[in-house]
């Protein structure tokens, strides 16, 4: 029976996405029967059936979004299990990699190695900036599928008895390792702005309650928002009618923090 990999993203754009869908190409062609999950469709027991468990994300304030720790953290545990993790960020990936990889090792997995690529940059106050326009490119995407078939290669071998490399991974003191703990549930409340729901403007369409990815928005009949929000700004991105108001300091666009 060839090896089993749950390939599980989250990706609100579409880069991450990208990225995943190149990994499952060179995990497939190297011979592992890999599925493509999306992350809120992914389900404990397909993890648990799986030799390989790979994980993507955007990067988020310099590190994993909260949903995508909370994922990992709610994980089976992974003994004898293998892993691999991949991000797409703008400009500064930070410790993000290595959060998550740590993450996976305490849950008891191997962890294979990671990738990642710049993925134009999504974030609400830099609509229009344009950083990072045209990634993930020819050149990433390429790589990724290059990524998917080491992946499977690393594994064969181990599964063969044969000596392979793993990498390390250590949380960097990096510049961003104090803007990254801002991501903090508090200091995110105080730093970032507001959500407000225009009535007058709100179709009622429910496409911001759709693409929440904590599910945290319920119609009634208006938006709600509950407390589980992971400042993604997504919701204020997708609405068409601009009914969800959100005032962005100038702060923001001069500094890019
Ligand atoms: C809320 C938010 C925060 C972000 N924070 C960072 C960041 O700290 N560092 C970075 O390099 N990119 C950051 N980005 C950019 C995304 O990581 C990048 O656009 C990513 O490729 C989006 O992936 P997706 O298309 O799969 O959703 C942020 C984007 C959003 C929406």
């Amino acid at each position: 029976m060839p090896p089993r990999c749950a390939l599980v993203y989250f990706s609100q754009t579409g880069n991450t996405k990208k990225v995943a869908e190149r990994i499952h190409g060179g995990l497939s062609a190297a011979g592992v029967a890999t599925e493509l999950i999306p992350m809120k469709s992914a389900k404990n027991q397909k993890i648990k059936n799986s030799d390989i468990i790979g994980i993507g994300t955007p990067v988020f304030f310099y590190r994993e979004p909260l949903n995508v720790e909370r994922f990992i953290k709610n994980l089976p545990s992974l003994k004898n299990r293998f892993a691999f993790v991949f991000v797409t960020y703008g400009g500064h990936k930070s410790n993000s990699i290595e959060r998550m990889a740590i993450a996976l090792r305490q849950k008891g997995a191997t962890v294979l190695g990671d990738f990642s690529a710049l993925g134009y940059d999504t974030f609400q106050p830099w609509d229009g900036m344009e950083i990072a326009k045209g990634h993930p490119d020819v050149k990433e995407l390429k790589a990724a599928e290059v990524f998917g078939r080491a992946i499977a290669e690393k594994y064969a071998k181990i599964k063969k008895g044969e000596r392979v490399t793993l990498p390390r991974y250590k949380i960097k003191l990096d510049f961003w390792l104090p803007v990254s703990m801002f991501t903090l549930d508090l200091a995110k409340r105080t730093m970032l702005p507001k959500k407000k729901i225009n009535k007058s403007k709100c179709n009622q369409c429910e496409r911001c309650a759709k693409n929440c990815p904590t599910d945290n928005i319920t119609m009634n009949p208006y938006p709600t928002l509950g407390n589980d929000c992971i400042y993604c700004y997504f919701c204020e991105k997708v609405c068409t009618k601009k009914a969800i108001e959100c005032r962005w300091s100038p702060a923001f666009r001069i500094l890019k923090i």
